[in-house]
């Protein structure tokens, strides 16, 4: 095969590799994955994360299941200087149970959201779409139930996200953090 056969061929194996298909773990129940989490990954290519990546430290999702099986996501970051930064969004269920929409007011984005993997007393694999005037970029999380990830945990979640097409040094997994007092 000629030099410029493989190129192509290169190319265009990552096109198929950032379009692949993530679909939502099998039998998701969001009533076991409710409360906190600890967001022991992070990755993307956005570009404000790639600015900030460096002071990244550990937050916590706090996973809420409404009446309606809908799903209340609160986010919170402990910032250097003692405050607290936090979000909270809902997030609308669709038929396909481990996946949700939502809009965020704070970004002025809409967000398609997919618990891609789950083992509930453990860790979660978090993928979420993001939309915008500006564009559309991936953020994947790795969730824990603890302020710990295992190497081989760290490693699944550097395949997921790079198979999603994250590049390999905008995949972080930040130190601890002391966490925001509770509301
Ligand atoms: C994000 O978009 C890609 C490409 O369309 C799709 O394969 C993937 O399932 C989507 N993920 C979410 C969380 O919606
Ligand atoms: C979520 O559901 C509410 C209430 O049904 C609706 O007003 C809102 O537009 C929905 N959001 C999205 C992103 O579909
Ligand atoms: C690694 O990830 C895959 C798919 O995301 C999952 O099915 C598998 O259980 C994970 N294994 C470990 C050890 O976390």
């Amino acid at each position: 095969m000629s030099k410029t056969a493989l190129k192509t061929l290169g190319a265009l194996m990552f096109v198929l590799a950032v379009w692949a298909e993530v679909t939502p773990v099998k039998d998701f129940n969001l009533e076991k994955m409710t409360g906190k989490w600890f967001v022991v990954g992070f990755a993307t290519n956005a570009q404000w994360f790639v600015d900030h990546k460096a002071e990244m430290k550990m937050g916590t999702a706090v996973l809420v299941a409404t009446a309606d099986g809908d799903l209340d996501l609160s986010n919170a970051n402990l910032k250097d200087d003692g405050t607290c930064w936090k979000v909270n969004h809902l997030a609308n269920k669709t038929e396909t149970p481990g996946r949700f929409i939502y809009y965020s007011h704070v970004w002025k984005n809409d967000n398609e959201l997919i618990v891609a993997d789950v083992v509930y007393d453990d860790y979660a694999t978090v993928t979420t779409n993001k939309t915008s005037d500006e564009g559309f970029y991936i953020v994947n999380e790795l969730y824990s139930r603890t302020q710990e990830a295992s190497a081989a945990l760290q490693q699944n979640f550097t395949q997921f996200s790079v198979d999603n097409g994250i590049l390999p040094e905008n995949i972080v997994f930040p130190p601890k953090n002391n966490e925001c007092p509770e509301a």
